[in-house]
């Protein structure tokens, strides 16, 4: 059984390059991530054949906007089946929590699992000069425990953050509250545009539940082996 707290990010455009980097991963990983760059090219159907390979999705479409707007957007994706949804918490404690009674009540008319619903806190590739150019007066970390807390006062199931941040979190929400992070770097390997990184080690360790992976894995000659690789270095943190 593949360790489900790698998810692999799906940032590709064509059906064709999602089943090929899925068929070459095979057994080795279980719990993808679609985003927008996906699901805006391919459609439902990727997520749809997904789970015809009896994988598990995170639905990464990042939600903002007024509170009814969310809840219903979420409510028509619930159709997918997909395993986690997501909005930005920076849309407001109202929206959150109606987004999330609204999913609840939604899954139980329907007699289905709730998907997680997550918030993202502060996008990963954004360092402190950029933060300060927004206007924001709160050191990033600070802003992103935050807006964990009020995601965890708004019941949502968890955040998205950097691992740089999840002790913070893990220390201010509980040990249940789902924290996936991005901006997962082993050692030796391109950062790209992302700016608060950890190793999966180090992310597990700080206490993250999820490590979300795309170009270390994606770009790699080989991606099996890179992402074993991960996987071994993940199975040092149990
Ligand atoms: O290629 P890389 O490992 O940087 O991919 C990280 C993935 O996580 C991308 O799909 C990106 O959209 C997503 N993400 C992020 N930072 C966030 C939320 C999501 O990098 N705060």
């Amino acid at each position: 059984m593949a360790d489900e707290r790698l998810i692999v990010a799906l940032d590709l455009h064509t059906f064709d390059d999602v089943k090929k980097l899925v068929g070459e991963l095979g057994s080795s990983v279980n719990f993808y991530k679609v985003g927008m760059e996906l699901f805006y090219s391919v459609g439902a159907g990727v997520v749809e054949w997904l789970k015809t390979q009896d994988k598990k999705i995170f639905l990464d479409l990042k939600l903002h906007d007024i509170p009814n707007t969310v809840a219903g957007g979420l409510c028509s994706l619930m159709n997918l089946g997909v395993d986690i949804l997501n909005v930005h918490a920076s849309g407001g404690f109202t929206m959150m929590k109606t987004a999330a009674d609204s999913l609840r009540k939604e899954a139980d008319k329907r007699g289905v699992e709730c998907p997680k619903l997550i918030a993202i806190t502060v996008l990963t590739s954004i360092n402190d000069e950029e933060w300060a150019d927004l206007g924001f007066t709160l050191k990033t970390a600070n802003q992103v425990v935050r807006l964990a807390k009020l995601a965890h006062k708004a019941g949502l199931d968890g955040v998205v953050a950097s691992p740089q941040e999840a002790h913070l979190i893990r220390d201010a929400c509980g040990e249940k509250f789902l924290i996936a992070t991005p901006g997962i770097r082993p050692a030796g390997v391109d950062v790209d545009d992302q700016s608060r990184i950890a190793t999966p080690a180090a992310a597990l360790l700080n206490g993250a539940s999820h490590l979300v992976v795309g170009r270390p894995i994606r770009a790699a000659k080989n991606p099996r082996e890179a992402a074993e690789k991960i996987l071994a270095e993940m199975s040092t943190q149990p």
